[in-house]
C-alpha cells in the first residue's frame, strides 16, 4: 500500500516504511499499524506498508539471503524510507521471530534512520519496545523515546481503533514521526553528502 499527501514542492516527503509483524491473519498489530500509516498520510508522509504475512521473507540465512531474487527490491524499500515504523505482537515479552528475521537483514540501511515502535501486549510490551531499541541501537538507527502499546481485546473493537488513549498514543507518535523524522533525514542527508566526521561517515 502506497499512500500519500500533496506537500509543498521543496520539501520532499517523508517517507515511512511501516512493518507489520504479526503473521496472524486477524492480526491486531495490523489494525494499528495500518491506523498509523493512515494517519502519517494525512500529514503528508508516504508510507510504504510491509506486511510480514501478505509478503513472507525466508529465514534468513546469511550465505543465500542477500542473493535471493527478492531481497533487492524489499533493500530497495529499505533504503528509500526515512523512517522505520515497526510494529509487533509480545511473544514470550520479546519481539515476534517474523519480525526479528525482517530486522537481520539489514543493517546499513537502517543507519541514522529514526525507528517508532508499536506494540501488542497484555504486559504494556516494555521488554518488547526495549528489543526493539536495542535493534536500532545495534543497527544505528535512532528512536523516539517512547513507544507505543496497547491490549487488543480492550483497545480495538470491530477491526478498529476504538479506545481514545491509543488514539491519543498515535496521533502523538505520528506527529513525532512526521517532525522528527524530517530533521533526522535532512542531517542523514546532509551527513552523507559532507565530509565531516560523525557515525555515518562509513556509509558514504
Ligand atoms: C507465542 C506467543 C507468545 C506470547 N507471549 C506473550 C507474552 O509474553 N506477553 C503477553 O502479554 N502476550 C503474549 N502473547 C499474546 C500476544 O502478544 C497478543 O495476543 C497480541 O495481541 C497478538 O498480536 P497479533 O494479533 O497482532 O498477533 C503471546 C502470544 C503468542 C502466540
Amino acid at each position: 500500500m502506497t499512500t500519500q499527501k500533496q506537500t509543498a514542492p521543496t520539501e520532499p516527503a517523508l517517507r515511512v516504511l511501516a512493518v507489520a509483524g504479526s503473521l496472524n491473519s486477524d492480526s491486531v498489530t495490523r489494525v494499528v499499524v495500518r491506523e498509523a500509516a493512515r494517519r502519517l498520510a494525512t500529514l503528508g508522509c508516504t508510507v510504504d506498508l510491509l506486511d510480514l504475512l501478505q509478503e513472507p521473507l525466508p529465514l534468513y540465512n546469511p550465505d543465500t539471503s542477500h542473493d535471493a531474487p527478492a531481497y533487492a527490491l524489499l533493500q530497495g524499500r529499505v533504503e528509500r524510507a526515512d523512517v522505520v515504523l515497526l510494529g509487533t505482537p509480545d511473544y514470550h515479552g520479546s519481539i515476534s521471530s517474523a519480525m526479528k528475521n525482517f530486522l537481520d537483514h539489514f543493517w546499513r540501511e537502517f543507519a541514522g534512520k529514526l525507528f517508532a515502535t508499536i506494540v501488542a501486549s497484555h504486559e504494556k510490551g516494555l521488554t518488547v519496545t526495549e528489543h526493539l531499541r536495542t535493534v536500532a541501537r545495534q543497527c544505528y538507527a535512532w528512536t523516539l523515546p517512547y513507544g507505543v502499546s496497547f491490549v487488543g481485546e480492550e483497545d480495538l473493537k470491530d477491526g478498529k481503533v476504538s479506545g481514545a488513549e491509543l488514539a491519543g498514543r498515535l496521533e502523538m507518535m505520528t506527529r513525532d514521526i512526521a517532525i522528527y523524522g524530517r530533521l533526522l533525514a535532512a542531517q542523514r542527508r546532509a551527513d552523507l553528502a559532507s565530509t565531516e566526521p560523525g557515525f555515518l561517515a562509513r556509509l558514504r
